[in-house]
């Protein structure tokens, strides 16, 4: 049979939780289709080991990792005990960067039995992508803080947006588009007020959009775009987007659909020179941890977007199904207005595979 094989890191909080329930669900996939799955559970990248070491990974982590088809990733962050940058700079964001997953994919869809914060919308009206760039952009550690402890007092932290990294993720965003129905793209930008990267960011749009006439171009700047997303969310298709106004967008997308319990996304080296990895939108939530009610939809869906993107297609669609279903029928979190537990809601999606 074919055989993946697979980095497991459930990292912190409730990440703990709902990867079971992705596991669960892969477990059943795995039956079903024919395929053979070599999970390898990692404890490192957590905030725990951080505590128990001093640091958030071994050093060879890059070693242990390079030979793996994919990473299935939980959520890494426990605030109250190591500081968000430290926690995050050690192990995602690196992930990101040396793995050079420069897209992140990040579908936003309302399901069918999941009540929608906005009035009048239906399954249907809420199905776009947000095309995040993953690896420059806002997300920098270039800068410093100068006079520090004086009234002058000054920080700098760039913005490094390159030429390389902007076009590979807008022609990325314009084939999404130009694989889908509608044939349209959104650009999210600030040109206005950003006067130097935003300005810049558009011309590189413009370029890309001379290979892609198919398709029809909006700008938007970012403060509208999140006006929009509530206002008009049935307007978008794709949205592409520099790493911080995507990392927002695509919190406020799943916001709209009526829970980021709900968001998968997917880190992608499309080349596949590195693995890929997969994981939740949300965090490690450490307001809901321990009491078994996180939503696994999130993490499960991201499985299935790892399936999807190793060539198991068909059971990527019958993930999603089971995903539909449940979401329909129950048993449902309670983020999503049920009572279920994370185990119940997991085990109904294994079940329905
Ligand atoms: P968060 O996503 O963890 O939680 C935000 C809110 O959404 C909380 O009220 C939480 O209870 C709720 N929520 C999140 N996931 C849910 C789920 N599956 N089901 C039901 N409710 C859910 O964001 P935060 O509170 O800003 O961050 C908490 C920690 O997680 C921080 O350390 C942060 O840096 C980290 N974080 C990590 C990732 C990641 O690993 N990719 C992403 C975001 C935040
Ligand atoms: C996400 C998260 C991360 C990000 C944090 C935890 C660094 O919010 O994956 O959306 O900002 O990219
Ligand atoms: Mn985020």
């Amino acid at each position: 049979p074919r055989l993946h094989r697979i980095a497991v890191i459930p990292g912190d909080g409730i990440g703990q939780e709902v990867m079971p329930e992705a596991l669960r669900a892969l477990q059943a996939a795995q039956a079903r289709f024919g395929f053979q799955l070599d999970l390898t559970p990692i404890g490192w990248a957590s905030c725990g080991h951080y505590v128990k070491t001093g640091e958030m990974m071994p050093a060879d982590w890059k070693a242990q990792l390079q030979g793996m088809d994919a990473i299935l990733f939980g959520a890494v962050g426990w605030p109250a005990t190591v500081p968000d940058h430290i926690s995050l700079w050690g192990s995602l964001l690196k992930f990101r960067r040396e793995f050079d997953q420069y897209i992140n994919l990040r579908p936003v869809r309302l399901f069918e039995g999941v009540p929608c914060p906005l009035a009048g919308r239906k399954p249907g009206d809420i199905d776009f992508l947000v095309v995040r760039e993953n690896t420059e952009g806002e997300y920098t550690n270039l800068g410093g803080v100068m006079y520090a402890g004086t009234e002058r007092e000054i920080v700098v932290q760039e913005t490094v947006m390159s030429r390389f990294g902007a076009d590979r993720v807008l022609k990325f965003a314009f084939e999404q588009a130009a694989a889908r129905p509608r044939k349209k793209l959104d650009v999210a930008t600030k040109s206005n007020g950003i006067a130097i990267s935003m300005p810049w960011w558009d011309g590189r749009a413009d370029a890309m959009h001379k290979h892609y006439p198919q398709i029809a171009v909006e700008k938007h700047h970012i403060d509208i775009l999140t006006a929009r997303f509530v206002l008009q969310p049935q307007r978008f298709d794709v949205v592409v987007a520099s790493n911080l106004f995507g990392d927002i967008l695509s919190d406020l997308g799943p916001a709209c659909t009526g829970t980021i319990g709900l968001a998968p996304s997917a880190n992608l080296n499309p080349e596949r020179q590195f693995p890929s990895l997969f994981e939740p939108v949300h965090g490690s939530a450490p307001d809901i941890f321990g009491q078994n009610i996180a939503n696994p939809v999130a993490m499960i869906w991201s499985a299935a977007m790892m399936l999807q993107f190793l060539g198991e297609q068909a059971a990527h669609d019958a993930i999603l199904k089971a995903i539909e279903q449940v979401l329909a029928q129950g048993p449902r979190t309670p983020d999503l207005g049920g009572q279920a537990s994370t185990t119940e809601m997991g085990q109904a999606i294994a079940a329905a595979l």
